[in-house]
């Protein structure tokens, strides 16, 4: 039986709480059930959001369908993803952040079709309304080379390969959109859902550090490396160049359907121009001086 929407709060805390102390199961009506839990946070509240919900393996792709039990709207935590893609998975015992990433066109009918042979009440929730239920999938980190790290300066590295590696994979799909259509006088259609998703992903991730190294790293150096200020200060500047082009991103993808490829392509490639120099600068000014700060901190 898919579970896609419990619609009560106090019931689906009870399930929760009954996943998490039970090491992934839960008994009564979803006993033996595909069951997972999905932290997604509130598009505009930043509140986070948890909800138990059914899940299918297909095609080697974890997937979970947004079908509020066939309900004319799409359920709260479909909308706060497409704000953030960044998603918190409880599977099992496993705990691990994803990109939920909503399939499109055929590929999502294909999808359709298969979650329906593994849990056909989806097939009946599909009937009961006008609404093309969403099949999102939830892609786990790629598979990248373990950074050991001992240092702050380990920490930042890791950090920076991850945006690095983000970011190129956001321009090939870009790259890839722009090939699989063409050079014809005709103009390339409207971007999809995946490149999307992936630049949101890799947007809010930049947020994060950025914020983290504004408010936390810096500060902190600046006090215990005075000579390091206005190196400091001049990255500083540089995150808020970053920041700006990212914004600029992010208001480009959210008229999705009206956005212009060749625009995202462009304003994409300064972004990158401007974060690589960023990165590359900020590694070859602090690493020396992180280097010495061990990570995770000790007391
Ligand atoms: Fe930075
Ligand atoms: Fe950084």
């Amino acid at each position: 039986m898919p579970m896609s929407s419990l619609s009560s709060s106090s019931f689906n805390q009870s399930v929760i709480d009954e996943f998490r102390a039970n090491g992934g199961k839960v008994g009564g009506p979803f006993e033996g059930g595909d069951l997972l839990l999905l932290t997604t946070v509130g598009a505009r509240s930043g509140r986070e959001h948890t909800v138990p919900l059914g899940y299918v393996r297909a095609e080697g792709l974890l997937l979970i369908v947004a079908s509020a039990a066939g309900a004319a709207e799409d359920p709260q935590w479909y909308r706060n993803l497409l704000a953030r893609p960044v998603v918190g998975v409880e599977l099992g015992t496993e705990v691990f952040d994803a990109v939920a990433v909503p399939a499109e066109g055929s590929r999502r009918d294909r999808l359709f079709a298969a979650v329906v042979r593994a849990a056909p009440g989806y097939g009946d929730y599909q009937r009961h309304t006008e609404r093309l239920l969403p099949v999102v999938v939830l892609e786990q980190p790629g598979d990248t080379t373990p950074r050991e790290v001992a240092s702050l300066a380990d920490k930042l590295l890791e950090v920076h390969d991850w945006l690095r590696g983000q970011l190129r994979h956001v321009r090939a799909e870009t790259e890839a959109h722009f090939a699989d259509h063409g050079t014809g006088a005709e103009a390339p259609p409207p971007l999809g859902l995946q490149i999307r998703q992936h630049c949101l992903a890799f947007c809010q991730g930049l947020t994060i550090h950025h914020t983290g190294e504004d408010q936390g790293v810096f500060p902190a150096l600046a006090h215990s490396h005075p000579h390091l200020r206005d190196t400091l200060d001049r990255l500083a500047e540089e995150h808020r160049t970053v920041a700006r082009l990212k914004d600029g991103l992010v208001a480009l993808l959210a008229e999705l359907g009206s956005a212009e490829p060749e625009r995202f392509r462009a304003e994409l490639a300064r972004l990158s121009a401007e974060l690589e120099a960023h990165l590359d600068h900020e590694e070859r000014e602090l690493l020396p001086a992180l280097a010495d700060i061990p990570f995770p901190p000790v007391r």
